[in-house]
């Protein structure tokens, strides 16, 4: 059984997993107040359903509920409500944290516009309080038993952080236990195969996207250091969110915008060795410039490319500087107006590109 957290000193992962997560509620905010104001965007409502007590066993450092109220209260809410639900199944950590809310944050008490709702509930049979409003769901849990609510929760305008302990899933894939939560015809053994212990989260995200084959798909692997991988997984129900996910992680990990380590041993981007050289493209780049150009055979949108360039971790000026690179090699067929450039951040049809 894993020890209780909230007894212990935080490792350096776990305080990556947290900083991740509180950059991506800011950046989440940052979307979200910005609609417009109707009965639909009016409030705001995140979800901590395995928020734990508040903060490490040395009370040092802030876990994720506490973490939220700081994001909140930095900003300006533009008229807006929050709704915050936190909850976690031991009712003395969700009395501790209510203590520490009351007792740290009493500024909450003349905000009428930032509401919490405390439950102890098993995250199991928990059910969202409302199908309205942009909401974005934390499942920061140990295991891997509460995949299925990903599921369930995902509605129209939700957002899906959740915590999967990938190493686990490598290491029990074959136990009983652990098959019933799992789709054993889209995973196995053999996916782990000469690949290395950093990768393992990787291949967790493949097989997400795999069961969530609608949805759009962001990961940010954990590595500890005993090696083991674990990681968040980022599921959406539209691009923006995913697109945003992916600006959080570029912030986080400016190298490879996907994880606390440096997951291909890639020398050019370690500042000790010899071959460090900060201005070439990583070898993570260079690997995505070789599928750009396979996938450029065809001739491709501006918005084809951008959603390609998504699905495989990078953003728009990542892939830009690649199409500038191969501009001598590529044939654009422009369109609406446009003469020039890739418009990777236009919605609209504005060029389509073709590899010679
Ligand atoms: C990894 S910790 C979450 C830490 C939290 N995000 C933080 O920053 O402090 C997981 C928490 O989930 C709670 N928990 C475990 N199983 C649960 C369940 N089935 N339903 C709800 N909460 C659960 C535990 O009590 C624990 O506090």
């Amino acid at each position: 059984m894993a020890k209780d957290m909230h007894t212990q000193e935080w490792d350096s992962a776990t305080l990556t997993k947290l900083d991740v997560f509180e950059q991506y509620v800011h950046d989440w905010f940052n979307i979200t107040s910005s609609y417009g104001q109707n009965e639909k965007f009016n409030a705001l409502e995140i979800y901590d359903l395995f928020c734990g007590s508040g903060y490490d066993g040395t009370g040092k450092y802030k876990g994720s509920p506490l973490r939220i109220l700081d994001a909140i209260l930095k900003r300006n809410l533009k008229g807006k409500t929050i709704k915050l639900y936190f909850n976690d199944n031991n009712e003395e950590k969700i009395k501790t944290l209510k203590e520490i809310i009351n007792n740290e944050y009493k500024i909450l008490s003349d905000r009428k516009d930032i509401k919490i709702k405390y439950t102890s509930v098993d995250t199991d049979v928990y059910t969202l309080y409302s199908q309205k409003y942009f909401k974005l769901v934390f499942l920061d849990q140990y295991g891997i038993k509460h995949i299925h609510k990903a599921q369930e929760f995902l509605t129209k305008g939700t957002d899906i952080l959740i915590f999967i302990a990938s190493s686990y899933i490598k290491r029990f894939l074959e136990e009983k236990t652990f098959k019933k939560y799992l789709d054993v015809n889209s995973i196995s053994k053999r996916d782990f195969e000469n690949k290395s212990n950093y990768e393992t989260h990787r291949i967790i995200t493949q097989y997400f996207k795999t069961i969530f084959k609608n949805h759009f798909i962001a990961p940010f692997s954990l590595t500890k250091d005993n090696g083991n991988t674990n990681g968040l997984i980022f599921i959406s129900t539209h691009r923006k969110g995913q697109e945003q996910f992916l600006k959080t992680a570029w912030k986080i990990d400016e190298n490879f915008g996907e994880g606390n380590k440096n997951i291909d041993r890639d020398f050019t981007k370690d500042e000790t060795s010899l071959f460090y050289e900060p201005n070439e493209p990583s070898e993570k780049e260079r690997r995505y410039a070789e599928l750009l150009k396979e996938f450029l055979k065809e001739q491709r949108s501006n918005i084809e490319i951008k959603y390609f360039s998504l699905d495989n971790g990078f953003l728009s000026r990542h892939t830009n500087k690649i199409l500038n690179s191969l501009k001598n090699h590529l044939e654009c067929e422009y369109c609406n107006n446009a003469k020039r450039g890739f418009h990777l951040d236009r919605d609209e049809v504005k060029v389509k590109v073709r590899l010679k």
